[in-house]
């Protein structure tokens, strides 16, 4: 399948292009040194995957991790929560050190609460949305949120195929973003590498997560200017 959006769909980014590359793929064993990594490689972001075993067939840390990280980096760590009903760990997550908190909207009841919640904290409130979940969404909460995650894998494991026709979501964000003068990031996470970077940029995002693609490569360094040359030539993929 073509990754190629068509010209007069491909709007691009509204904010210079970011990198987040996600410790999902990071060597567990020294997260320090994964911080260096992110560091020296000009990440913008640190991402943090939280995952509770239930909203996603997989776990990974808590709280605890968190502050570990907190303690090893000045980074912006950007925790993505893929867990059910996240409201009672919200003031864990950021005492320990959380400067986003990215919920599912298929895991909460209540989005617009949850993310007042998050905003009261002193967070950036964030909303994620699965491969098959619509844009529609986020109608009633943009004002109070600060950054879309669109989710182009299922969620829960590192390493996946990239989800092409998610694209057309992340164009029908960018375009209502731009409708509405949001000042916020759109985030793409899943299957971001060298090869679909250009589209998702060209379709709008301005935030790549990346793990594999990053801390999967012998270089990660190296890999994170690979990625950032490649989402530069974005508009050559228009
Ligand atoms: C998956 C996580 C991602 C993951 C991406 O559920 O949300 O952040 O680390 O991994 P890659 O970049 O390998 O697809
Ligand atoms: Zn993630």
């Amino acid at each position: 399948m073509s990754l190629r959006p068509s010209a007069a769909k491909a709007v691009g980014p509204r904010h210079p292009v970011a990198l987040a590359p996600s410790l999902l793929s990071a060597d567990f064993t020294d997260l320090r040194a994964a911080c260096r990594l992110a560091e020296r490689a000009g990440a913008e972001v640190l991402h943090l995957d939280v995952m509770d075993g239930r909203f996603v067939p997989n776990l990974t840390f808590g709280p605890l991790v968190v502050e570990a990280v907190r303690r090893s980096t000045d980074l912006f760590l950007d925790v993505h929560l893929m867990v059910q009903d996240p409201d009672p760990l919200l003031a864990a997550f950021r005492r320990a050190g959380a400067d986003g908190l990215t919920v599912h909207a298929e895991a909460v009841v209540h989005l617009e609460r949850t993310l007042e919640s998050i905003a009261t904290l002193g967070a950036r409130p964030g909303v994620a949305l699965n491969p098959s979940t619509g844009e529609a969404a986020l109608d009633y909460v943009w004002d109070v949120t600060g950054l879309v995650l669109i989710m182009t894998v299922n969620p829960g494991f590192g390493g996946q195929s990239f989800l092409a026709p998610v694209l057309e979501k992340v164009r029908r964000l960018r375009a209502e973003a731009e409708r509405r003068n949001w000042p916020g990031h759109l985030e793409v996470d899943g299957g971001v590498d060298p090869h679909t970077a250009p589209s998702v940029v060209a379709a709008g995002a301005d935030l790549l997560v990346a793990g594999s693609a990053i801390f999967g490569q012998p270089d990660p360094v190296a890999a994170a200017a690979a990625l950032r040359q490649a989402a530069a030539a974005w508009t050559a993929a228009r």
